[in-house]
């Protein structure tokens, strides 16, 4: 039977599901993959946290040195986050021959060519699994499961913190404050959400996905973002009305004018079946030339989910002797030949609350003409006390001409503000 030793760097919630399932599962590991897999030491800060796992002693290092010298360790999973002191331990666990498994997305969104450079110098795995959407077997999938096809586009709900929070403004009609205080209650939500909140998260998971999507490298600075702070739950609830759900996507495109790569809110029809996707739960919805649709829905965090995918990337790091890295020019800027949109396309659903006057609306209307914007949908929602609420859809335009236009609108004496600007997806 083969033998793998495994380090544990990071004892938090992921690295606890890590240990409990290469603890728990020891068994059917050996029985089904013919691996005795043991862990054969952690680096934790928190001692009390180590000996409350079961770890003994002797197998709490004391420094990453300790551990990358340690010849029963073959494998280095880090589950720490963020970028220091990861990087640093990444960095030296490759450098002394160990394949690395990580749940990093900001690290490896960031640093994929440098690290991706030191292991194969050092002809050792870098498996990342559990960086993009906990346990739901993404990664995999685009490697290994899709290579027959050009995929055409990448769309998800790809973090279930804002996913929780947008589902509850919309099914309880709590306002933003409430559901990421109930958010933050039950753990799915940092004390410091911004990471979630403000779309750094999906942008370091689309970064990563689009690139193995589209077999190009697509670095973080390529992706439009855009999170969630500014939702209005009335915007909510009139899309609702009008037939839409509204979840943070990350979509990527592979269109004939490039690739086009952004995290925003999103309106998308109910029957979209991301639409369905509710509460904390996480799902990517792919397209390619000759499978048609597959869509993949799961858990994106959590001790076990995430620990699911890092104990899978060991057991494949072990079975395997040949590693495969990118099959594209994976340097930080990437392939200077890969084209980006530059201004994408879309629909837009825009509320504005208006003074109840004769004129007002052909002013708006004006504004949005002059830059070809042509209009789907306009309805008057409210009037009271003066003060009428407009909503106008539109139909497929460019970005920058909504920019342009709502310029012009906000300006306008007789709007008194922009309530909401949100793209709509078909
Ligand atoms: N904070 C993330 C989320 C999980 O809410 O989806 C880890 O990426």
């Amino acid at each position: 039977m083969k033998k793998v030793g495994v380090a544990i760097l990071g004892l938090g919630v992921v690295g606890g599901g890590t240990y409990e399932i290469l603890t728990q599962n020891k068994e059917t590991f050996k029985k089904i993959h013919g691996l005795d897999i043991t862990v054969e030491s952690v680096l934790e800060k928190n001692k009390e946290r180590a000996l409350s796992l079961g770890i003994s002693e002797e197998n709490i290092a004391s420094s990453i040195e300790e551990v990358c010298s340690n010849p029963n360790v073959d494998i280095v999973v880090e589950v720490i986050g963020g970028i220091e002191p990861s990087k640093t331990f990444v960095t030296k666990a490759l450098k002394s021959g160990k394949t690395v498994v990580t749940s990093n997305k900001e690290l490896f969104a960031r640093f994929w060519p440098e690290l991706e450079k030191e292991a194969k110098k050092m002809h050792v795995g870098l498996f990342f699994e559990a960086s993009c959407v906990g346990g739901v077997p993404i990664i995999r999938t685009l490697q290994e499961g899709m290579q027959a096809n050009n995929l055409k586009s990448i769309k998800g709900i790809i973090n279930g913190t804002t996913n929780y929070i947008l589902t509850k403004m919309s099914s309880e009609g709590w306002s933003y404050e409430e559901a990421l205080k109930q958010a933050q209650k039950l753990g799915y939500a940092e004390f410091n959400p911004t990471a979630d909140v403000e779309g750094f998260d999906a942008t370091y998971k689309l970064s990563i996905l689009s690139s193995l999507a589209f077999n190009t490298k697509v670095s973080v600075e390529k992706v439009y973002r855009e999170g969630i702070t500014g939702i209005d739950k009335e915007d909510i609830a009139y899309g609702k009305k009008m037939g839409y759900t509204l979840k943070l996507l990350g979509i990527g495109k592979n269109t004939e004018n490039g690739i086009e790569v952004r995290v925003h809110p999103t309106f998308i029809k109910n029957d979209n079946p991301l639409a369905s996707v509710n509460d904390s739960f996480n799902a990517v919805h792919l397209v390619g030339d000759s499978v048609g649709e597959i869509m993949l829905y799961g858990r994106g965090a959590g001790a076990l989910p995430t620990g699911s995918a890092i104990v899978s990337d060991v057991i494949f790091a072990a079975k395997h002797t040949e590693y495969y890295y990118a099959s594209f020019d994976n340097t930080e800027k990437g392939a200077e030949k890969t084209k980006f949109v530059p201004d994408f396309t879309s629909q837009y659903y825009i509320r504005l609350s208006v003074k109840d006057a004769s004129g007002v609306l052909a002013k708006i209307a004006g504004a949005f003409g002059k830059n070809n914007i042509s209009l789907n949908e306009v309805f008057q929602v409210s009037v009271d006390e003066g003060v009428a609420q407009i909503i106008v859809t539109t139909h497929e335009c460019y970005e920058s001409n909504i920019k342009k236009a709502m310029n012009k609108i906000s300006a306008l004496d007789e709007v008194i503000k922009v309530n909401g600007c949100i793209r709509i997806e078909n």
